[in-house]
């Protein structure tokens, strides 16, 4: 089966679980797009207003600004995988609830497994919380670390970017530091911080996915 039809399998799963929390009050499924043989893989919070009428990760506000982010890093959208840490838009588009991240979480962790990106973007504190379940987005934007063999870069979400100047700023950074990761990993992971090294040689670190 190729990585294509493994996610369509993945999609049809939770589609037909519509006991799954939130997905009785969204209109649809956001399951994620983009190449199953990206090398990068973008992960946001939830779906919003737009994406839960269009069924497509961010295509709203912070989609528009994703997209010139990935550009600014001379991507196309259609070169990367976009999904969400919840995949049904919650309610007012209020924060997930860490029931709802926890129920989404198995199909997540399939796309992971499915497309294994060399390198994961964690956009926003939900999604970095998956990786880094203590770090402060504040503390730990734009500095890869390797985890369970994939190089993730917590990043701000582009919805932060467009409420705070200073946020833009640090963002447009951050994203540059993908660039320096896919040209030479093992020197940009070098000055990765020592919290990150002693987590990954912590031999009762739980798995991750
Ligand atoms: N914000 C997210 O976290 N994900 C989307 O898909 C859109 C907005």
């Amino acid at each position: 089966m190729s990585k294509r039809e493994e996610l369509t399998k993945v999609e049809q799963e939770i589609k037909s679980h519509q006991d799954l929390p939130l997905m009785s009050g969204c209109t649809q499924v956001v399951f994620g797009e983009g190449d199953p043989e990206a090398q990068i893989m973008f992960i946001g919070e939830a779906p919003g207003y737009w994406e839960d009428q269009k069924g497509r990760p961010f295509v709203g506000n912070a989609g528009q600004l994703l997209d010139k982010f990935i550009e600014s890093i001379g991507l196309k959208r259609s070169q990367v995988y976009i999904t969400n840490v919840v995949k049904c838009r919650p309610p007012q588009n209020r924060d997930p609830e860490p029931s709802e991240i926890e129920a989404y979480a198995p199909y997540l962790n399939k796309q992971i497994e499915i497309i294994q990106p060399k390198i994961i973007v964690t956009l926003g504190r939900f999604s970095m919380n998956k990786f880094l379940p203590k770090a402060k987005i504040s503390e730990v934007h734009g500095q890869p670390r390797r985890i369970n063999g994939i190089i993730v870069i917590p990043m701000f979400h582009p919805a932060a970017a467009l409420r705070s100047t200073s946020v833009m700023e640090a963002a447009k950074k951050d994203f540059q530091v993908i660039k320096q990761v896919l040209a030479d990993p093992e020197s940009v992971l070098e000055t990765s911080t020592k919290e990150s090294k002693e987590r990954e040689s912590d031999p009762n670190q739980m798995p991750l996915f």
